[in-house]
């Protein structure tokens, strides 16, 4: 699969060869500024060569957030992304708010956009590039060829599972989570995940913890019912704590992978892994198909805001760029602009010109460099 391999679904917005794109961008917090800075730049080189109209909104989410309203998903952010055609985020999350409960603090705002949207359905690609494979910790032969899709589940689970808290009015504390989840909010992710392995290797694991998790039992029920559409996919089953280890020890056998909103997040990191940086990770999260054929989508890189190397132009944008990528496919239906931006980002890579934290041979290229080589290369 070429590219950042977020390929595989398809929008059907006809043969309209221009289109006047209506973009939300939240930069968020941290490096979340710098990357979608020029995310941006990359989507303007797009609209322009291609002749597409392009509007950008900016928005509030997370920290600023927080800062400039005293909320980290202000009312007016919600409207601007319910407007919009299509948002792409940065990243969420400041160090001030680590002992902030969560109904405070800025991932918070994340949360609830992703819930506002209806975005249920989080692809994140994990392919090795052949140009990176010395920036994985693991041996080569184990990452070269690795091209997979987890599926992460981003609107249920324990991450909005109700009741919720922290209760200090008892004998001693007591802090409490739910997981759950409705049979129709598995099914639709699980559609989402068998519609994408149909266009790749035709191979589904779905990750769960059925040994323990009622969550889980339901998760794979519902599973092999929809199975039942998709015969020509081979569907298999895996334990989350085994997956874990599977993907080290073998991670060439994922195709899609598909899981809750939890295990999701955690597996997804440990993919960053294989790619070489977490900073190499887009993503598109994807909700309900719109009137006009084009998927509800909200683009973010998977990694976060990186406190640690925030302001100081070393971050890596290419997670945030090819979210765009996922972007000019999912929401606009432009596959030759989104091939073009894929294209683009690997002679990049393959020129050796990369942020630091892909540990290159020669000094280490700026987040603007990165951006600036991108769009000469489109
Ligand atoms: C991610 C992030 C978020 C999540 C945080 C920032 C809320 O870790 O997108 O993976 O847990 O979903
Ligand atoms: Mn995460």
């Amino acid at each position: 699969m070429p590219g950042t391999g977020v390929g595989g679904l398809s929008s059907e917005q006809g043969d309209r060869s221009v289109l006047n794109l209506n973009v939300l961008v939240l930069p968020g917090d941290g490096i979340g500024t710098e990357v979608t800075g020029e995310a941006v730049k990359v989507l303007r080189v797009v609209a322009s060569k291609w002749g597409h109209q392009l509007t950008i909104r900016e928005g509030l989410l997370g920290g600023i957030a927080i800062h400039k309203t005293g909320t980290p998903f202000p009312a007016e952010t919600e409207k601007l992304s319910l407007a919009a055609d299509s948002v792409l985020m940065g990243a969420v999350g400041l160090p001030e708010f680590d002992n902030a409960p969560p109904e405070t603090r800025p991932e918070r705002g994340l949360l609830g956009i992703r819930k506002a949207m209806g975005v249920f359905a989080n692809l994140r690609p994990v392919r090795s590039y052949k140009a990176l494979l010395n920036s994985s910790p693991l041996k080569n032969e184990l990452v070269d060829g690795v091209d997979m899709i987890i599926v992460r589940e981003l609107n249920g689970g324990i991450y909005y599972g109700t009741p919720r808290g922290v209760y200090d009015d008892g004998p001693e504390p007591y802090a409490v989570n739910t997981m759950a989840y409705t049979k129709s909010e598995i099914e639709r992710v699980t559609r989402m995940g068998f519609e994408l392995a149909r266009k790749r290797r035709k191979k589904m694991m779905s990750v769960d913890k059925s040994n323990v998790l009622e969550c889980s039992q339901l998760w794979r029920r519902v599973v092999v019912e929809v199975a039942a559409d998709y015969p020509d996919v081979a569907l298999e089953h895996i334990l989350v704590d085994n997956c874990a280890m599977q993907l080290i020890l073998n991670p060439k056998r994922f195709d899609v992978v598909l899981t809750e909103n939890m295990f999701g997040d955690i597996l997804s990191d440990e993919g960053a892994v294989l790619a070489g940086s977490i900073g190499m990770l887009p993503s598109a999260s994807i909700g309900a198909k719109k009137p006009s054929g084009a998927w509800t989508g909200l683009y973010e890189p998977v990694h976060g805001s990186a406190p640690d190397i925030a302001g100081q132009n070393k971050a890596n944008p290419f997670g945030a760029i090819g979210s765009v990528a996922a972007m000019l496919e999912y929401s606009f239906g432009l596959t030759e602009e989104a091939a073009a931006v894929n294209r683009a980002m690997e002679l990049v890579l393959n020129g050796g010109k990369v942020t630091a934290d892909l540990k290159p041979a020669g000094t280490p290229a700026t987040t603007e460099q990165v951006g600036e080589y991108v769009c000469q290369a489109i």
